[in-house]
């Protein structure tokens, strides 16, 4: 069976996990009545599983070892190491999940607030790891609403150094998809679904709501 499929013919830089265990953990996020534990708990299984598809192309080298019976040549990840950048706040969110998959991976983190009137990105912390240019980066927001934030945010990291990148979310609206596909062609974005559209207020509908606000128990 084929759990994954690219959103649109001809992007093949766009991953949609199809997977049903995906579906079903996404459709429990977006139901009102999910409690603030249950969707930090889902968000975490999400980003786990959807992280699986994000590493698929990283790199592999051969190493000896030996298994109690006989040495064997295996294979384990090669050069570049990974780096998670957390875009604040909601980011947080999804980054336990991949820290599961992979514990040693550094973590960067960029604060971004998206200003009410314009819907603009405006940054006010950054802080990455020295070598974060030798790093696989997954650039993590669980909503790829507007698209601002994430274009920001993959703009400062290129200027920072980062040539690697892969956008996760855990949805995504199609004006997100686009925004940040022409600002960074070179981006490749995987994501658990892509929804209708934007509202007047910016946010995916029919989504999941604010997806700070449900992490973190605010409003
Ligand atoms: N950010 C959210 O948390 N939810 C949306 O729908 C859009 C942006």
């Amino acid at each position: 069976m084929n759990m994954t499929e690219p959103a649109a013919p001809h992007d093949e830089d766009v991953i949609v996990v199809n997977h049903p265990l995906v579906q079903h953990k996404l459709t429990l996020m977006r139901e009102r009545d999910t409690s603030t534990g249950a969707f930090r708990h889902l968000a975490r299984e999400l980003s786990l599983l959807i992280g699986y598809e994000a590493m698929r192309d990283l790199p592999l080298e051969p190493v000896e070892i030996e298994t109690p019976l006989e040495p064997m040549q295996a294979r384990r990840l090669a050069g570049k190491k990974l780096c998670l950048i957390s875009i604040l706040r909601a980011g947080n969110g999804i980054l336990d999940g991949l820290l599961d998959l992979v514990p040693s991976a550094r973590i960067g983190h960029v604060g971004l607030y998206r200003d009410p009137e314009t819907l603009e990105p405006v940054e006010y912390y950054l802080k990455l790891p020295d070598d974060v240019g030798n790093r696989i980066c997954l650039v993590v927001d669980p909503m790829l609403a507007t698209g601002h934030s994430a274009v920001a945010a993959i703009d400062r990291l290129k200027q920072a150094g980062c040539t690697r990148m892969v956008f996760v979310c855990l949805l995504a609206s199609p004006e997100g998809v686009a925004c940040l596909r022409k600002a960074h062609p070179d981006v490749r974005i995987v994501t658990c679904a892509i929804d209708r559209g934007l509202d007047e207020h910016g946010y995916i509908r029919p989504g999941l709501g604010d997806a700070g606000d449900r992490l973190f128990g605010t409003k």
